[in-house]
């Protein structure tokens, strides 16, 4: 049975004070959950990374990078390998967030060298897509996300996927406070699902988890995730808050 997911992402917020007192009441207000068949990830900046996956040690909450570049280590200033997250203690990435694609000028391309790396490095990947407003107005989203996993993903042998995780993020839905109705949210989902079936194959299709992100809260969560193929969400501006991430991660 796929996992049911809460990642929160907590994007360029909180220093590494904010970041630890963050981890512990999340870890704290979960103790006593059962969360079945539910995982629960959080994503801090690199700073406050090794911390906060010390801090997540042996409790239910798993700790992911917000990105990572391809290569091992040398002249790449600024940047960050999937070695020097796995030597804190992260084996976990979000990869081809739109902010990252949008404002940093991930390509395609260099989102696929990431994943390989990501997995040479036995790490599980966090994979985004999504359309913006344009495109789904123009009717293009299924051709877009269809593109932006086949482009970033569908070079993968067929054992990869138990490594990837899968995230549809409407761009147009990101910090926005309008999020993709259930429906539009499950019409993607199940195309998303398919076209990895067809590629693949069922068995891959049925495992992989695929999380709905963008204007994720508190109060739209349950209906979201009782759709049939939403498997959890990856969250921004409710996962900064511990109360409503509790809130979030029981929301199944
Ligand atoms: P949001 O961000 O929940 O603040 O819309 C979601 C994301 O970008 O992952």
């Amino acid at each position: 049975m796929r996992k049911q997911i809460v990642a929160g992402n907590w994007k360029m917020n909180n220093d590494l004070e904010a970041s630890k007192s963050l981890v512990k009441k999340i870890v704290k207000g979960l103790k006593k959950e059962k969360l079945k068949n539910t995982r629960v990830i959080v994503a801090p900046t690199f700073v406050s990374l090794a911390k906060v996956a010390n801090k997540a040690k042996g409790t239910k909450v798993e700790v992911a990078a917000q990105n990572m570049h391809f290569e091992k280590s040398g002249a790449f200033t600024g940047e960050v390998s999937a070695e020097m997250l796995k030597s804190v203690g992260v084996k976990i990435v979000i990869l081809g967030h739109s902010e990252r694609r949008e404002y940093f000028g991930e390509t395609d391309a260099m989102l696929a060298k990431k994943v390989d790396a990501a997995l040479a490095n036995n790490m599980e990947i966090i994979f985004c897509f999504g359309e913006v407003l344009e495109e789904r107005k123009a009717n293009k989203h299924f051709d877009v996300v269809e593109s932006q996993i086949r482009n970033g993903l569908f070079h993968l042998e067929a054992s990869a996927w138990d490594s990837i995780i899968l995230a549809y993020e409407p761009v147009w839905a990101i910090g926005t406070g309008e999020t993709a109705s259930p429906e539009q949210a499950q019409e993607m989902h199940a195309f998303i699902r398919k076209i990895v079936a067809d590629e693949f194959n069922d068995d891959i299709a049925e495992n992989v988890s695929i999380l709905y992100g963008g204007s994720v809260n508190p109060g739209n969560a349950k209906e979201i995730f009782s759709k049939e193929d939403v498997d959890g969400g990856l969250i921004g501006g409710a996962a900064l808050n511990a109360e409503n991430f509790i809130t979030l991660a029981k929301s199944f």
